[in-house]
């Protein structure tokens, strides 16, 4: 009988052991999966793909850790990471000072910018300052949704938890327009030709993207920005771009 319970101890303990260094080698990551050519749901084979996954996934393997990718709703990311849920956010997801209050962000990793999509058939809208008199279609809380809130005198916002359906609120003229991030405007365009949109290029300033950690761990941000550096050093960063960008002039 005490034999029994020493063996029992033992397996109690390796069990624990092996749990505790199974969670240390796992980066737990988070998503929002509408936003290609950041993060998607490829159609053929189900799995997330795109900039950021490759990009995540690369980390993952300089920092020797399995990566599980989490596909949530854009509003509930950075309330997911505060609950430990996982450990952190890559979605394309804009360093802004006020997210900087709640979370840890990485060095950036992609210089982007607001657009803005309209019909092809919409003539009174040149810039975002146009939106006056106008509604905007935009994802929730998204650098997007700010720049909107930030018209003089634009008539309203209809918010929504993703981008195509903003961008179909514009093709349904339930919207004037969609204010969203460039590539993003670009890559919809190419993968929905028959939508009858279009959009007048960068019109705002440039925002930069960062991963997000939770601030109790700056240990893994530290790494996470030590991996991001040896990955552009070494060319990956550059592969990953041009896989999803093409070739850079
Ligand atoms: N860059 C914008 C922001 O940070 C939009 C990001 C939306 N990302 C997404 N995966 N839906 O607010």
């Amino acid at each position: 009988m005490k034999r029994y319970f020493g063996l029992l101890f033992l397996m109690a303990i390796l069990v624990a052991s092996l749990g505790a260094s199974a969670q240390a080698d796992t980066l737990r990551v988070a998503t929002e999966a509408g936003f290609m050519p950041f993060e998607f749901v490829d159609p053929d084979t189900n799995q997330l793909v795109g900039f950021d996954m490759d990009l995540i996934r690369a980390i993952g393997e300089v920092l020797e850790m399995d990566v599980t990718i989490a596909n949530v709703n854009w509003d509930g990311l950075i309330p997911g990471l505060l609950n430990n849920h996982y450990d952190v956010i890559i979605a394309g997801m804009t360093i802004t000072e006020e997210r900087a209050e709640s979370v840890l962000f990485s060095t950036p990793y992609f210089e982007s910018v607001q657009t803005v999509v309209i019909r092809q058939d919409t003539e009174d809208i040149a810039a975002l300052e146009d939106l006056a008199g106008k509604i905007a279609a935009v994802q929730i809380s998204t650098t997007g949704d700010f720049a909107a809130e930030d018209v003089p005198g634009i008539r309203s916002i209809a918010r929504f938890n993703t981008v195509s359906e903003a961008m179909q609120a514009v093709i349904n003229r339930a919207a004037h327009a969609a204010v969203v991030d460039l590539p993003v405007a670009e890559a919809y365009l190419a993968a929905n030709p028959s939508a009858p949109l279009r959009h007048l290029g960068p019109a705002a300033e440039n925002e930069f993207y960062g991963i997000a950690g939770r601030r109790q761990n700056p240990e893994l941000m530290e790494r996470i920005n030590e991996a991001l550096a040896q990955l552009r050093a070494d060319g990956t960063y550059d592969a990953i771009h041009e896989t999803w960008f093409g070739a850079q002039e």
